[in-house]
């Protein structure tokens, strides 16, 4: 039975930051829900995650469930006194993994291989190989090649120093192991703390081997204590993300340019050029062009769909062959069918619109279902609110508006009606029929403009 602690109980000083630093973010999502998400793809039979500053806020940023298992460490004594904490929430006969609230690149497939080496004498060490060691605990092997200590940076000589394989600080042992060796720890080193490190030069002494297993690369175990480092993180994931999606089949104008934060699923022969942004889910149909600078979070946009320069869609439902932007809002509630026009400058809400409906050019439509073939003129407005409710606008098929008319809901255009240009309709057209509401034009001749004094 596998058993999972992540240590979150750190303070991130360095983040220089009110939030505590396991919630800081990489790829739309908190450090330390990237450990979690990892962490349960070896299905455990319990997460244990280690909190201590900001511990609340930490809580209340992960979704419970009853696997989860929450516990304080009061005060940071070390890691070695973090894992002590959960000691008594530990089943026996179980193993242990240890995993860090700020090391969010950690591969599943590393930790399997990591926990396959803990059995009742032996434990499990992931250890990496760097080309600048500054700040790790260095890995000491004895002539035989057998981990014998980890000693830290600051205990380490000048000798140990000169070590390049170093401690990731993920490692693995059964719960009897770690009861019985973690209470005998002491602080006498350098920072005067409880080292979980010092378990390993115990090991020999109790009959535990120590295995180590190396990760695939020092990306891989990244831990974040800077906002420099975070964002070296966040890009090496998006290179994973843009390299992954061209592996798909994605065209990408400029991987290095491309941001993803949640899930992109793309068809075939779909193109992003530069800056877009993805949040959420988002899933794009075959041949999909999006143009440069839009954002798209919770979206599904259908074959042949283009999407011009700098629009910007959320949770909304685009059909085949519609032609989106430049500059285009799509908000919640937007639904289009096949081959809708939306043009620059135009908002849509809560708008449900038919095939070949066509929204060109600087209009407002929000709480409004459109039929088919309807043409939105220039500059319409649905007027949906009246300061306390919203209401809904309804247009039949074939209706043309004119430009520079306001819908004033709830209202209703039957079929084919026809609105004229800078109206202000407020009562219900039937089918067929023209409305406008248009002041009379006057002519006033002899008119004199006013002209400035020299
Ligand atoms: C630790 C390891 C070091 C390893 C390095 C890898 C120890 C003694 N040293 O050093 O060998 O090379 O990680 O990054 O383990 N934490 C708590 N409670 C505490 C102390 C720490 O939850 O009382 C958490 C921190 O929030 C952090 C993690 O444990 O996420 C590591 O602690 P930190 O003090 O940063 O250890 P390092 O000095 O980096
Ligand atoms: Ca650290």
């Amino acid at each position: 039975m596998l058993e999972i602690v992540i240590l979150a109980a750190g303070k991130g000083t360095r983040m220089r930051s009110d939030r505590p630093k396991v919630l800081h973010d990489v790829a739309g999502k908190s450090l330390l829900q990237h450990v979690i998400d990892c962490a349960y793809q070896l299905n455990p039979y319990r997460l244990h995650i280690i909190v201590g500053h900001g511990g609340e806020q930490v809580i209340a940023s992960v979704e419970s469930n009853e696997r989860l298992n929450f516990v304080e460490q009061k005060e940071q004594l070390g890691t070695g006194h973090a894992v002590q904490q959960v000691l008594p929430h530990i089943k026996d006969g179980s193993n242990i993994l240890i995993l860090y609230g700020d090391v969010p690149l950690i591969t599943v497939d590393t930790l399997r291989a990591l926990i396959k080496y803990v059995s009742k004498d032996s434990m499990a060490l992931l250890t990496v190989i760097l080309n600048n060691a500054n700040g790790y605990g260095r890995i000491i092997r004895n002539d035989q090649g057998q981990v014998t200590a980890i000693v830290e940076h600051k205990d380490a000589s000048s000798e140990q120093l000169q070590l390049r394989e170093v401690n990731t600080g993920v490692m693995a042992a059964t719960s009897h192991y770690l009861k019985q060796c973690l209470p005998t720890l002491s602080n006498s080193n350098a920072q005067k703390e409880l080292y979980l490190t010092d378990i390993i030069g115990l090991a020999k002494g109790s009959g535990i081997a120590v295995h180590t297993a190396q990760a695939k690369s020092a990306n891989e175990v990244l831990g974040i204590n800077n906002r420099r480092q975070q964002a070296e993180v966040e890009r090496i994931v998006q290179r994973r993300f843009a390299q992954s999606l061209m592996d798909e089949g994605l065209t990408l104008l400029d991987p290095e340019r491309f941001d993803c934060r949640g899930t992109l699923t793309v068809g075939r022969d779909c193109v992003v050029d530069i800056n877009c942004v993805f949040e959420g889910n988002v899933v794009l149909g075959d041949d999909v062009k999006i143009g440069p600078n839009c954002c798209i979070s919770n979206s599904k946009i259908g074959a042949g769909t283009r999407v011009h320069a700098n629009s910007i869609i959320e949770e909304s439902t685009v059909l085949e062959k519609a032609n989106i932007g430049p500059f285009a809002r799509l908000r919640p509630g937007t639904q289009l069918a096949n081959g809708v026009k939306i043009g620059n400058f135009v908002e849509t809400k809560k708008a449900i619109i038919g095939n070949r409906s066509k929204v060109n050019h600087l209009s407002y439509v929000g709480d409004a279902n459109l039929g088919e073939d309807v043409n939105i003129g220039a500059g319409t407005i649905t007027c949906n609110y009246d300061g306390v409710n919203k209401h809904l606008t309804e247009i039949g098929d074939d209706v043309f508006v004119g430009s520079n008319t306001a819908l004033v809901a709830p209202v209703k255009l039957a079929k084919n009606v026809t609105i004229g240009a800078g109206s202000i309709i407020n009562s219900n057209v039937e089918e067929g029929k023209l409305a406008l509401t248009r002041v009379k034009q006057r002519i006033v001749a002899g008119w004199k403009r006013p002209k400035k004094n020299r």
